[in-house]
This record gives C-alpha cells, sequence and structure tokens, in this order.
C-alpha cells in the first residue's frame, strides 16, 4: 500500500513530518503498529509504502453496530494499547488516535487484530509540542489550552475511544469541546 502525500500541502512542515516519522518506523515492528515498509520522496511528493491491510477501519466496522459486545471491546481496546505502548516506548507520540485510524485487519483465522494506522501526525517525544492539532472530538484539554504537552494527549484520546466502543459515540460532543477542556484543565 502506498501513501502519497503531494508536497503543496497547506499543513507547514507536514511532508518533513511524514518522511521522518515514516524514517523512525522503518526499523519498528509491533503486530498493532502499521508497518512501515519504504518512503520514497520525488519532486512532487512523498510515497510512504506500508503492508496492505486488508479489512476495515474501526469506525467503519461500527458503522453498522450501536455499540460492540464486551468480548470485542476487551479484544480490540488491548491491541490499541499494546500498539500505543510499542510507540511510547519508542519514543513516538501519535497525536491523532481515533477509531478512524485503526485498522482491523483480517487474520488467517479470520479474527481482526486491531493496527493504529496514520502516523502523519506523530512525533518524538523528545521534540516539545505546542502545536494544536489532532482531531476535535478526541483532543485533549492540554491541546486546547495551547500549553505543552506530552504523549498523555494520546491517553486521553484512547479513553475516548474505549468510550465510543462501548457506547456508540464519543463522550464530549464537538459544540460542548472548549467548555469541557476549561472544566477538566483547572484540576
Ligand atoms: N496500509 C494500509 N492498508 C489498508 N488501508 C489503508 C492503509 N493506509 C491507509 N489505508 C486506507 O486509507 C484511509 C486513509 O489513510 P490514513 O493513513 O488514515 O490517511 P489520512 O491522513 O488521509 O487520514 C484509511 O482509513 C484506510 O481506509
Ligand atoms: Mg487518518
Amino acid at each position: 500500500m502506498a501513501k502519497e502525500i503531494r508536497k503543496k500541502s497547506n499543513f507547514v512542515g507536514v511532508v518533513e513530518r511524514e518522511i521522518k516519522n515514516a524514517e523512525i518506523m522503518k526499523d519498528k515492528e509491533h503486530p498493532n503498529v502499521l508497518c512501515i515498509k519504504d518512503v520514497e520522496e520525488t519532486k512532487e511528493s512523498v510515497i510512504v509504502y506500508s503492508k496492505y491491510y486488508k479489512g476495515k477501519t474501526l469506525e467503519d466496522y461500527m458503522d453498522t453496530r450501536a455499540i460492540l459486545p464486551i468480548n470485542e471491546v476487551k479484544n480490540f481496546f488491548t491491541e490499541i494499547l499494546q500498539g500505543l505502548y510499542f510507540l511510547h516506548s519508542k519514543g513516538i507520540v501519535h497525536r491523532d488516535m481515533k477509531n478512524e485510524n485503526v485498522f482491523l485487519e483480517i487474520k488467517e483465522d479470520k479474527k481482526y487484530r486491531a493496527v493504529i494506522g496514520d502516523l502523519g501526525f506523530a512525533r518524538d517525544t523528545k521534540d516539545s509540542m505546542d502545536t494544536i492539532i489532532g482531531t476535535p472530538i478526541t483532543m485533549s484539554p492540554e491541546l486546547f489550552e495551547y500549553e505543552v504537552y506530552s504523549d498523555s494527549v494520546d491517553i486521553w484520546a484512547l479513553g475516548s475511544m474505549l468510550y465510543k466502543m462501548c457506547f456508540g459515540k464519543y463522550p464530549f460532543e464537538e459544540g460542548n469541546l472548549k467548555k469541557t477542556s476549561r472544566k477538566e484543565s483547572t484540576h
């Protein structure tokens, strides 16, 4: 599978970041994290080659189900947690954890394996992070408050993902996000 990132991107630094992330991830393998095989830079674009995951994303899978049975929640959440723990242990913060960015790979026994994908917003945890980036519905209060933040933003998102698996929607509606962030961040 090849993902092409056009160099005329509107997001400043996005191309450099994709190259860096792809390079960082190339020699790291974990069953629950997208496997990047190569990265190629041309004049017009950057092409990231990764393993092809046959199957749906967790978001698509949930589209046809209001909520997931507890056993599926347990399995998916455990796998996503293991993948995220691996990323964090390698010094990478994902910054766009959401059900849409989890692929459900179909294994040989026809069961699913959750794989964290889309490392486009990922960052080295050693770098200071203060950019408001991600997807609003799963973004944590410290991101909104524009404070320096760490890999804890992924844990917040992970909590939102778990909530959605159990209750069919994310815990905070988009309209209430600012209010929520202000309230939570005073604790
Ligand atoms: N390695 C892959 N294997 C299978 N499908 C993929 C793969 N990478 C991306 N996709 C498909 O493309 C979609 C968008 O990919 P993603 O990496 O999340 O890019 P974006 O930055 O556009 O969100 C995914 O939801 C998935 O359907
Ligand atoms: Mg994505």
